[in-house]
């Protein structure tokens, strides 16, 4: 669609206004306009557009779909400062080390034998085993009945008869477990026990239900799982395999910080918004709060791909797109794995 959009404005002139069915669309298709009408006409643009079906999947308690209002304005405070906020990023940092351990195991395993991996199938694992464990302590890619439903849960969104009561079981066995031991403050807690501290909270200032709850559970596996991250890293190494001199020139960069002080660089790009050229996470008001968490997987498992491993994808990688909200590869990133060391942790 985007590819779409550009080619018409190219015939038609820069700023075009469309009806994409019963929807009124304004396309701004260069970084100047962009601005005049996200930054200076922000309001405008605060409330995303809404149907029957949308109301329906999401229990019409939606925060990505919400108005811009009360409701969404306290969700958007929670999850700055809790469900995504530096102290929970910190808290849960343990969680997504463990998991990107995990993952770089299995490819040194895949390297040793030789094996063609489907880093697209593993990365969606990652991610999802990550935002899994931040909101409900499960792992997804596990084997027990529950993760198996869950991953379900995640595939089928659109089926809401299956999850609600899969949600409904996760929450009624929290419930359980928080009569015998209510969480205090000192422990880590997942996004699910911040949200039913909430719904306990008589004096909340907003009154949070059940259906909230399941809506926001649903929220925000469908934004971190929707392969946003890991579209990301898969199209960024895509272009490296491709580019091997640029690969072999990021390697020794790592091989150098990594070694010496184990910190990773600053990105030289800005996306947070702020400049009109590039807007991976939207701008403003609306934009996406899930941009640190996002940052950080993205540069350490995309970090971790590339100091760790050469990778052999038989003469290069096809770089088309396939029709998609988040402009998805159209082919899985298959490529075998080559050890260029075993880090530390995995030496026997
Ligand atoms: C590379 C990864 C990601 C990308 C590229 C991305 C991109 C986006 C974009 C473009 C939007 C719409 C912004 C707008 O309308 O201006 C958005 C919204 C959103 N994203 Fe992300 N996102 C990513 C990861 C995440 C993660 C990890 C989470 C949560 C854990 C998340 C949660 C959300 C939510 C809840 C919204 C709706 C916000 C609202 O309506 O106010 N995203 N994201």
């Amino acid at each position: 669609m985007h590819q779409t959009f550009q080619k018409l404005s190219s015939i038609h002139g820069p700023l075009m206004y469309l009806r994409l069915g019963s929807v009124d669309c304004v396309v701004a298709p260069n970084p100047e306009l962009a601005k005049e009408l996200l930054k200076h006409h922000e309001l405008t643009f605060s409330t995303r557009h809404h149907t029957a079906a949308i109301e329906h999947l999401t229990y019409n308690s939606s925060f990505a779909f919400a108005p811009y209002g009360p409701y969404w304005k306290f969700i958007k405070k929670l999850t700055t400062f809790e469900l995504l906020g530096n102290r929970t990023l910190g808290q849960t940092l343990p969680v997504r080390t463990k998991e990107l351990h995990h993952f770089i195991g299995i490819l040194l395993g895949k390297s040793k034998s030789g094996e063609t991996v489907n880093l697209t199938q593993e990365l969606l694992k990652l991610t999802n085993n990550v935002i899994s464990q931040m909101m409900l302590s499960i792992r997804c890619s596990g084997t027990v009945d529950q993760a198996d439903g869950f991953r379900t849960l995640v595939r089928e969104e659109n089926e809401i008869f299956g999850y609600d009561s899969l949600l409904e079981k996760i929450m009624r066995d929290r419930e359980e477990l928080r009569k015998n031991k209510k969480p205090n403050d000192d422990d880590v807690k997942d996004f699910l026990d911040i949200m039913l501290d909430i719904f306990e909270d008589e004096h909340s200032e907003v009154q949070l239900t059940r259906n909230h709850i399941k809506a926001l559970i649903l929220d925000f596996l469908t934004a971190a799982t929707d392969k946003t991250a890991l579209i990301a890293v898969e199209w960024a190494l895509a272009e490296l395999i491709n580019n091997p001199e640029v690969l072999r020139k990021a390697q020794q960069e790592l091989d150098q910080v990594v070694g010496k002080s184990r910190q990773g660089s600053e990105g030289v790009i800005d996306v947070k918004g702020l400049h009109y050229q590039l807007l991976p996470f939207g701008t403003g008001r609306r934009g996406c709060p899930g941009i640190s968490l996002a940052m950080q997987e993205l540069a350490v498992t995309l970090a971790a791909l590339v100091q760790c491993f050469d990778w052999n994808a038989g003469g290069g990688v096809d770089m088309s797109e396939r029709p998609g909200l988040t402009a998805p590869r159209a082919y899985k990133l298959n490529c075998v794995p080559l050890a260029r060391f075993t880090p530390t942790l995995f030496a026997t």
